[in-house]
């Protein structure tokens, strides 16, 4: 069993959201796939855990539990909703009377600030104390004037004046005592923290965040659907995968031994007159490395695996049965093939007059994708140097369709 909170988030949702006219009551209208109720309450339960009292819209109560349900995950147990009044006022009082008896500490969230980030609500729960409330508020940026319908009259300072926002947060039994002296007074305040500083308690700020502005219209509703689409841009790979998903590059290398009977078959071309490589297949060393590359890149194994000796199939295959294969297990794994860069070593063949050829019959094997072709001797050294065998590497880039 968890302790018993003593901190309590009443978040009030109950308003009809005239201004957005989303078609159902605001709390309910989605910002992406989830609604703006259901990203207050991710927010509200990624804070310090905390009673939670959802102040829904009659007739929404089972939406309202649903949204709770999903945003609380194993911690159902600290979540509730009440049904909201005709005011904000009344629904706060609605969620007031809610509350758990050991709750010392109450903080008003408003659902339409949907994206206030859980480190302000952890703040305001922090900076309440026995004898005073606590708000988020934001400095004024745009010269102020007061006005009639037609004229400006003066300017007013704005540096005395700064933009409330929610959670709010207050000591309970204050906080309920100036409910109760509001009702008799019949007095509607703007915010909870106006009703608690006319019953006569101090109010202190905190920073607040631009993330915990209201929604309140619909251009209110495109900046949350901006914020949220540009988070999912700026996380790092390494850690959900980018927005625009990166090439992946892939490497694969081979070699084969000159030996054998027959013909030599390199890069997709036969080679009349070169001594031949011996090998499963036709020891096409080209287009074996082309198929590690393509296969590591997509991370779907080897050559081995898709083409080896329990695929008698590929005995003698050449390299347009194997390309084309491997260009068949990426396309069915969801990947197309960038480009590919493969490069050979040896004496022999000379590979200049037949590049462009060679060039050719690999891409079209890879169903149209660049392919290039270099080559190089090895100035004598190792088994390329010696005339024993040919060796390559190849470099494939390819993404997801
Ligand atoms: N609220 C509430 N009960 C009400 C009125 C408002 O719980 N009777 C809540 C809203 O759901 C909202 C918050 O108080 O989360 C701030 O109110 P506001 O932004 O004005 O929302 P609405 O009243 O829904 O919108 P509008 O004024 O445009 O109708
Ligand atoms: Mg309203």
């Amino acid at each position: 069993m968890l302790p018993v909170p003593r901190t309590a988030i009443i978040v009030v949702a109950a308003g009809s959201g005239t201004r957005l006219s989303g078609g159902a009551p605001k709390a309910f209208v989605g910002i992406d796939s989830r609604s703006i109720l259901r990203h207050a309450l991710d927010g509200v339960f990624a804070a310090a855990p905390a009673q939670v009292v959802v102040v829904a819209p009659a007739g929404f109560e089972g939406d309202a539990e649903s949204e709770l349900l999903a945003a609380a995950a194993d911690r159902a147990e600290l979540g509730r909703v009440v049904t909201g009044g005709g005011t904000r006022q009344e629904s706060v009082a609605a969620g007031l009377a809610a509350l758990w008896g050991d709750v010392e500490v109450v903080l008003v969230h408003d659902a339409a600030r949907a994206l206030t980030p859980p480190a302000v609500i952890d703040a305001i729960a922090g900076a309440v104390t026995r004898e005073s409330g606590v708000i988020p508020t934001l400095p004024v940026v745009d010269t102020l004037k007061r006005v009639t319908d037609r004229e400006v009259l003066t300017a007013v300072d704005r540096s005395e004046l700064a933009a409330a926002q929610t959670p709010q947060g207050f000591p309970r039994a204050l906080l309920e005592a100036a409910y109760a002296s509001a009702r008799e007074s019949g007095i509607e305040y703007t915010d909870d923290a106006a009703l608690f500083a006319a019953a006569g308690h101090v109010v202190t700020r905190i920073d607040g965040s631009e993330r915990g502005f209201k929604i309140t219209t619909p251009s209110d509703l495109e900046r949350a659907r901006l914020l949220l689409g540009r988070r999912d841009a700026v996380v790092t790979p390494a850690i959900t995968g980018p927005a625009v998903p990166l090439p992946l590059v892939g490497l694969g290398t081979d070699a084969h031994a000159f030996g054998g009977e027959g013909v030599l078959w390199l890069a997709g071309l036969e080679w009349p007159g070169e001594q031949p490589l011996s090998g499963h297949s036709d020891g096409d060393a080209v287009a074996h490395a082309i198929v590690d590359a393509l296969l590591g890149a997509a991370g779907l194994g080897d050559i081995g695996e898709h083409f080896g000796t329990s695929h008698p199939e590929y005995a003698g295959a050449h390299a347009d049965v194997f390309l084309a294969r491997t260009r068949e297990i990426l396309t069915e794994a969801g990947y197309a093939i960038g480009n590919v860069s493969v490069q050979f070593q040896a004496n022999r063949p000379r590979f200049s007059s037949r590049r462009a050829e060679a060039q050719q019959s690999l891409s079209t094997a890879l169903g149209g994708a660049p392919v290039s072709v270099t080559a190089t001797t090895t100035d004598g050294l190792g088994f390329p140097g010696r005339g024993e065998g040919v060796a390559v590497t190849a470099v494939a880039l390819i993404h997801r369709i």
